[in-house]
């Protein structure tokens, strides 16, 4: 707003995120895998003022978007699919839904998903920390993953780790009682913060008491992994169910 004093333009509201916002901008076969398969399995949803945002009224009819009703996992983050696209294909018996913000890795993720002819996927670009609170019903979830989220390494960026209180609060409640939350990280200060924080988690426990899980043997071995032990870091595991409440 030209001609208004600094102090008294509104204010553009921009939320602390776990992303980068990176161009959009797709390769000529991501862009064709986009035009392909998007209505094949990629919900869309109504947006705040962000493309990564969800509106606080949106809902989504997850039997209807899946075709049938089935025990549902949601992957935060599942990249172009390295991990989830094997996963899926591992799990028939389940409706996965991903939330990822970055559309090129959406466009690839949905190019593997139909080479592969795998039917039990669909995909929200947008941020999932919106997705859970406004698409995913309260006990309705049977599985969350994180597998290796951006680690925001330095101290001043911490903040924008995906994993606090508030998320934790929130994937708890979406959680069905027995339902696991798990997560993996090759940076060792996350993986302390990961524990930390769900430990104090009121609903939540640590299957392993206090400690890190075995490295999940139905998670393969992605990209992001392969880089963190090249560069001699250690991959923690965690593993949380949810307790009954009340
Ligand atoms: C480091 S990559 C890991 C990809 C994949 N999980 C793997 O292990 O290969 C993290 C991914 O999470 C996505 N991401 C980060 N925060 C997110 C959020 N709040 N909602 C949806 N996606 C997010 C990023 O765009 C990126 O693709």
């Amino acid at each position: 707003m030209t001609g208004l004093p600094t102090g008294e333009r509104p204010r553009v509201h921009r939320e602390v995120v776990s992303y980068v916002r990176r161009s959009a901008r797709m390769r000529p076969n991501q862009r064709r895998a986009w035009e392909r398969h998007h209505d094949d399995f990629v919900l869309e949803v109504p947006q705040r003022e962000t493309s990564t945002s969800i509106a606080a009224g949106a809902r989504l009819d997850l039997a209807a978007a899946f075709g049938r009703d089935a025990p549902l996992v949601v992957e935060i983050g599942p990249g172009t699919g390295e991990s989830l696209v094997p996963m899926a294909r591992a799990r028939p018996e389940a409706n996965l839904l991903a939330f990822e913000v970055y559309a090129p890795a959406v466009a690839q993720l949905v190019g593997a998903l139909a080479r592969g002819g795998v039917g039990n996927v669909r995909i929200v670009a947008a941020n999932a920390v919106e997705g859970l609170e406004h698409l995913v019903p309260p006990g309705g979830l049977d599985e969350l993953w994180t597998f290796f989220p951006d680690p925001w390494p330095k101290a001043r960026h911490h903040k924008r780790r995906l994993v606090s209180p508030q998320v934790a609060g929130l994937a708890t409640s979406r959680l069905r009682p027995g339902g696991r939350w798990r997560l993996a990280t090759d940076w060792a200060d996350y993986a302390e913060q990961m524990r930390d924080v769900l430990d104090a988690q009121a609903g939540l426990a640590n299957e392993h008491e206090g400690g890190w899980a075995p490295r999940w043997p139905d998670r393969p071995l992605t990209r992001f992994e392969r880089r963190g032990l090249a560069a001699g870091r250690v991959v923690h595991d965690l593993t949380y169910r949810c307790l009954e409440s009340g």
